[in-house]
């Protein structure tokens, strides 16, 4: 049985039993505690919470995941998969245990004829949480023997996402592959024969602090009693295909015969080898579902998970001896084997695969500079006769060369050293404690999601920001350091909720709107306005004066000066955007955005530099849209109509079933966008393009100054020009070639300085001639010639003098090059003959000098840091010359 048609039977059955059936939600988490969407329930946390009301009592879905907290077992098991996808069932507040155990009874044992899974009841065992009797009866009703139900405790029958939120005990189904498989006596006794395939979580309960998987508090039941169960498709998809384990059933297994390959091993030869190929599966195919999703590689947060399991399948190639680039055809073999279910991974190819090889590349070469610095690092270990390579270097191989730790463990071992683990996890602790308190300072002090899920119970903050910058309306409620307090006083920080806003909450790039709230007898200064929770806005406040209370009538004002900023800024983006595709083609996607009054950003997926021609020609396009005077026309409209009407989306955005459409000029820019936006393009002013840099392999960023700051900051231009033709007495259009002949004129001035600098030399030769005394059968001239340019002047003098000197002589010229002292010493063929040699000479001096020197016997420099020192150092060399 395909995967696809396992798929399809799962969700025709619930679908025939009044269930919603819901797609896929992005692997990008909604839910701002999850990297991650890690299981099916993650885009239902806000209905099973009861923060959202339900808008349907069941669904059904086949959800797309990733987890990669077992990232090690990966390939080892037969059932650890970074990327899966999880089938549920779901009820909000209708069916509880009774019906959810029921549906996953008939589901797995109706035949295959009749549209079931087909799963023999004999070999299905279950188990229930330690004391959930109602559970055990309910089993044992439908005829399931008491011998296969198991008791078992926290760890394995209670079911979290491993942050607040929903929880509960629940009842696993595991199927048992047979005594060639393992020991006998069901899940408790051996996980890899008995497979878990079915997990149903009744969830009715609040989880208000989860320390671990069986270390939570439980801070109350939840409105209503919810089913959430999640069933393995590739579980069983490869039981189904009688497949031994995961990366072979049929939509993973292609890579892994690709990976074979191209390595040219014959997978299931060795168990070495076959575990990095299934490795290869498993990674390739996470990382072009999370690409398709809106990730891309990066140094942090989900981009560095991707990154991770890039990286990681570039080195289990590399272990089975292939070094050369195979992500595009390791790639292509994924999208094939994940199109039909998933049409994007084609649809969108180009992109993904440009990300993926751009990856590879970048990676290859950082690893073999990181090779170079750790084959530098094991020799100096090996020199100073250690055994283990320091922590530090394993941090730089990972901070810098992107080195997964098992990968420099692994190198090390090959030179046979260990690794200062110690060190290095310290390291990446101070580093991840930074990241940290980093991101902890971006969320700006959003408190205790509950506190936000039980405002949010009582209904949405209604935003009039679109319309009005002041709005009357009263305080719901006031959070002190994350806990609901009914006042707070003149110089205190805290959140208030409000029935109403006109503040802008920060969203889809753009900064919060800046403002204040008043009220009889107070007055609040924002400082930040946030989302916490969807549908629910925060204003992070100073209470300036007086003191405010729940339940009083309070006006929020936008400031209108920075709103005016913050609409030019954000509709430039849109300009930006659409001049960006124009120009580069419509594979240039947005990959973030940020704006605020007078400036913005936008990063897209590009990789390679923008030529200033292509630079230009955006700004251009962008300013022209701005003289065109286009309409800004806003609606709202079904999501299916906005995509059909060309509006453009960004990826990992969940969008809800109606959407709020901002064109520009008609189609000539359409973004789905919900922020605030100009009149008409005209309002924007001026766009000025200013920086246009890199960002990760893949990502370029785009920055402009906007309206009044793009003036102010031509103006400063504009200045600094009117400076440049006042000084150098030439209109702007002649400036440049005005400093090119200047440039020209330096150089030539420069040279003829050198001539006459030489000519200047060559004039003091006289007279150093003058000076030679005789010493044994050697005349010698040692002379100090004060403060010098170089020791080339130095040395092209005493070769001078040497030269008019001829016969048996010596020369010894010292000077005192910017503070230094240097001496050049030089002999003639005949002193040589007689057996005076410069180098040592030159050394005698320089020690005198305080320092050393050296050379052949024709010619020697020395040196030193004393320059008072130098007759001194001449008299060393006429006392060695008299012996
Ligand atoms: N949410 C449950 C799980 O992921 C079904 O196992």
């Amino acid at each position: 049985m395909q995967t696809a048609e396992i798929r399809r039977r799962w969700l025709d059955f619930f679908q025939e039993r009044g269930h919603t059936v819901v797609p896929s939600a992005s692997l990008v988490s909604e839910d701002p505690s999850l990297l991650f969407t890690v299981a099916g329930m993650v885009p239902f946390i806000p209905y099973l919470t009861g923060v959202v009301p339900a808008p349907y009592p069941r669904a059904t879905s086949v959800q797309k995941c990733i987890r990669t907290l077992d990232i090690d077992e990966v390939g080892k098991t037969t059932r650890h998969g970074t990327f899966f996808q999880m089938n549920g069932n779901f009820s909000f507040g209708d069916y509880f245990k009774e019906g959810a155990i029921g549906y996953a009874w008939e589901l797995l044992t109706t035949s295959e004829a009749d549209g079931g899974l087909g799963f023999d009841e004999d070999r299905l065992w279950v188990t229930v949480y330690q004391d959930d009797q109602e559970a055990y009866d309910l089993w044992r009703k439908l005829g399931v023997s008491a011998s296969r139900i198991q008791h078992r405790g926290k760890a394995d029958n209670y079911w979290h996402t491993g942050q607040p939120g929903p929880g509960g005990p629940c009842s696993e189904i595991y199927f048992d592959r047979g005594p060639s498989y393992g020991v006998e006596g069901g899940p408790e006794a051996d996980e890899d024969r008995y497979i878990e395939i079915w997990n149903l979580v009744f969830m009715q309960y609040l989880l208000t602090e989860v320390r671990g998987k069986t270390d939570f508090t439980i801070g109350g039941e939840l409105p209503r009693r919810n089913i959430d169960t999640g069933m393995g498709l590739e579980r069983v998809a490869f039981l189904k295909q009688g497949v031994d384990n995961l990366y072979e059933i049929d939509q993973v297994r292609p890579v892994l015969d690709r990976a074979a390959e191209i390595s040219g091993r014959a997978y299931g030869a060795d168990h070495e080898q076959d575990v990095r190929m299934r490795v290869v599966a498993d990674h390739v195919r996470s990382a072009l579902m999370l690409m398709s999703d809106g990730v891309v590689p990066g140094n942090e947060g989900r981009g560095y998970i991707l990154r991770r399991l890039m990286r990681r399948t570039v080195r289990a190639m590399r272990l089975m001896g292939v070094d050369a680039p195979t992500f595009p055809e390791l790639f292509a073999a994924s999208r094939d084997a994940m199109k039909s279910a998933y049409p994007e991974v084609d649809t969108n190819w180009e992109r993904l695969s440009r990300i993926a090889v751009g990856e590879e590349e970048t990676f290859l070469r950082t690893l073999s500079g990181g090779t170079t610095i750790l084959d530098v690092a094991v020799g100096k270990t090996k020199e100073s006769g250690a055994s283990q390579l320091p922590g530090d270097t394993a941090f730089l191989l990972h901070d810098t060369y992107g080195f997964p730790i098992d990968l420099t463990l692994e190198m090390a071992e090959e030179n046979g050293l260990t690794v200062d683990r110690g060190a290095f996890d310290r390291l990446m602790a101070e580093q991840r404690g930074r990241a940290k308190a980093d991101s902890k300072a971006k969320k700006k002090a959003i408190a205790d999601l509950t506190v936000y899920s039980a405002f949010r119970a009582q209904g949405e903050t209604a935003f009039t920001g679109y319309e009005y910058l002041q709005t009357e309306t009263t305080v719901l409620g006031i959070l002190r350091d994350g806990a609901s307090v009914t006042s707070a006083k003149a110089g205190e920080t805290v959140e208030i909720i409000l029935a109403e806003t006109s503040l802008y909450p920060e969203s889809g790039g753009q900064e919060a709107d800046a403002g204040s709230i008043l009220g009889t007898g107070f007055e609040l200064e924002v400082h930040d306005v946030q989302r916490p929770v969807k549908g629910l806005i925060s204003h992070r406040v100073l209470v300036r004066s007086g003191e405010v209370g729940v339940g009083d009538a309070a006006t929020t004002v936008v400031d209108p000066v920075w709103r005016k900023g913050a609409t030019q800024a954000h509709s430039a983006t849109h300009l930006i955007h659409a001049a960006l595709r124009q120009v580069l083609g419509p594979d240039a996607h947005q990959a973030g955005s940020y704006n605020k009054a007078g400036y913005m950003r936008l990063d897209f997926n590009w990789n390679k530099a923008l030529s200033p021609e292509t630079r230009s020609e955006i700004e251009n396009i962008a300013n022209d849209a701005i003289q065109q005077d286009f309409q800004v026309v806003t609606r709202v409209v079904p999501l299916d109509e906005a995509k059909a009407m060309g509006a453009m989306a960004l990826f990992g955005e969940k969008y809800g079933e109606t959407v709020r459409m901002v064109d520009i000029g008609g189609p000539w820019s359409r973004e789905l966008c919900a922020g605030t936006h100009v009149g008409s393009s005209a309002e924007v002013g001026l766009i000025n393009l200013v920086g246009e840099s890199s960002i990760g392999s893949t990502n370029r960023r785009i920055e402009s100054l906007v309206g009044p700051d793009a003036f102010r900051d031509f103006a400063t231009e504009r200045a600094i020009v009117a400076q440049l033709t006042s000084d150098l007495k030439a209109p702007r259009d002649q400036i440049t070639d005005r400093i090119a002949d200047l440039m020209a004129n330096l150089k030539a001035a420069e040279k003829r300085i050198a001539e006459f600098e030489m000519q200047a030399l060559s004039a003091r030769v006289p007279a150093l001639l003058e000076t030679a005394a005789t010493i044994g059968s050697h005349r010698v001239v040692a002379e100090s010639l004060g403060s010098v340019r170089s020791a080339d002047e130095l040395r092209s003098l005493a070769l001078s003098v040497r030269e008019r000197l001829g016969g048996d002589a010596v020369v010894a010229l010292a000077g005192d090059v910017d503070g230094k002292p240097a001496v050049i010493v030089t002999t003639t063929p005949a002193a040589r003959d007689a057996g005076v040699a410069a180098g040592p000479l030159a050394k005698t001096a320089a020690g005198v000098l305080g320092g050393g020197g050296g050379g052949k016997p024709d010619i020697a420099q020395g040196g030193g840091s004393n320059p008072a020192a130098i007759p001194a150092a001449l008299d060393a060399i006429v006392a060695a010359l008299r012996g």
